[in-house]
């Protein structure tokens, strides 16, 4: 398995998976679990300044092709959640997400993040649907830029935007991302999506509109990556729709230094990240890479 080692920028990780925001990843104790599974890294759901409930429910509905969910960013709050980073902390990296409102309320978040000893801070400048917050400051190249190098000026551990992919240039929100100093950008959050239930005649989540998550936005995530890969000079993520090995060889390929999964854990349950180590060892070896660098951005050539 040392084969699968990955760097990302200056952090190194055992295995190229890394669990994604927002699922098994509220309590050190999942957080754990899911590193026992082969996670080489995990990124905690998104966390604010203060406590949040979150949408009343449904918050969550199956589609043919996936999920779609409005939770509404339910967290118990900065201060609360130093004791499951430490937790998660003791068994490997954790990365930090952090949603605000504005430059300082990250800047605040991510200083927090970095105390409890997380290894790096995600910023949410891409949740489809909340007030105020992701979207609505990510979708704003200048806003990007303004919101990133206040974090970058505050923290010294690696910062990482995740984009969203409801926009008309990924690219440019990259660039925007890269100009402000991040470190790495992380592609795609979930595609602003609604269900309705013709009996009630109204939408299913009790928010209206969700995030579609899963197989569905597969080749939207690899669209991404291989666009930001191609017009930046910092890691790209990988994150949608992963559930097998070739999944993620595909986001590799398009230039994904490492990839993230979450809807994949709901459909298999945590043991996909080892079934995916596995499978990308013996593709590895069918095909002569040494390491998973030698496959990354390798569609571009
Ligand atoms: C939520 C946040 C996200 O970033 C996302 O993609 C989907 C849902 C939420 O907590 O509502």
């Amino acid at each position: 398995m040392g084969k699968l080692k990955v760097a990302v920028g200056k952090l190194n990780f055992e295995f190229p998976g890394i669990v994604a925001s927002g699922i098994m990843d509220e309590t050190g104790d999942s957080m754990v679990r899911m590193f026992k599974s082969g996670a080489g890294a995990v990124v905690t759901k998104s966390i604010g300044s203060k406590p949040r409930p979150g949408h009343s429910n449904p918050t969550f509905t199956e589609v043919e092709c996936g999920y779609v969910n409005a939770m509404g960013l339910p967290n118990p709050g900065i201060d609360m959640f130093e004791k499951e980073i430490k937790t998660a902390s003791s068994e490997g990296p954790v990365i930090g997400s952090i949603f605000g409102g504005d430059e300082k309320e990250f800047a605040y978040l991510a200083s927090r993040m970095e105390e409890f000893g997380a290894v790096a801070v995600e910023l949410n400048l891409s949740c489809p649907h909340a007030a105020g917050y992701g979207a609505e400051i990510g979708s704003d190249p200048e806003m990007i830029v303004s919101v990133v190098s206040e974090v970058k000026s505050s923290v010294d551990i690696p910062v990482w935007a995740k984009l969203t992919p409801n926009t008309s240039s990924i690219q440019a929100l990259g660039r925007a991302a890269e100009k402000g100093g991040a470190d790495a950008v992380v592609a795609i959050n979930t595609l602003k999506a609604m269900v309705i239930c013709p009996e009630l005649r109204k939408p299913v989540l009790s928010n209206k509109f969700g995030g579609l998550s899963g197989p569905g936005i597969k080749p939207v995530g690899v669209r991404a990556v291989y666009d930001l890969y191609s017009s930046l000079n910092i890691p790209v993520i990988g994150v949608g729709g992963i559930t097998c090995w070739r999944d993620a060889a595909e986001y590799i390929m398009a230039g994904a230094s490492a990839y993230q999964m979450g809807s994949a854990i709901g459909i298999t349950g945590p043991e996909v990240f080892n079934e995916i180590n596995e499978g990308l060892v013996s593709f590895m070896k069918e095909h002569g890479y040494e390491t998973v660098k030698e496959m990354v951005g390798v569609a571009h050539e």
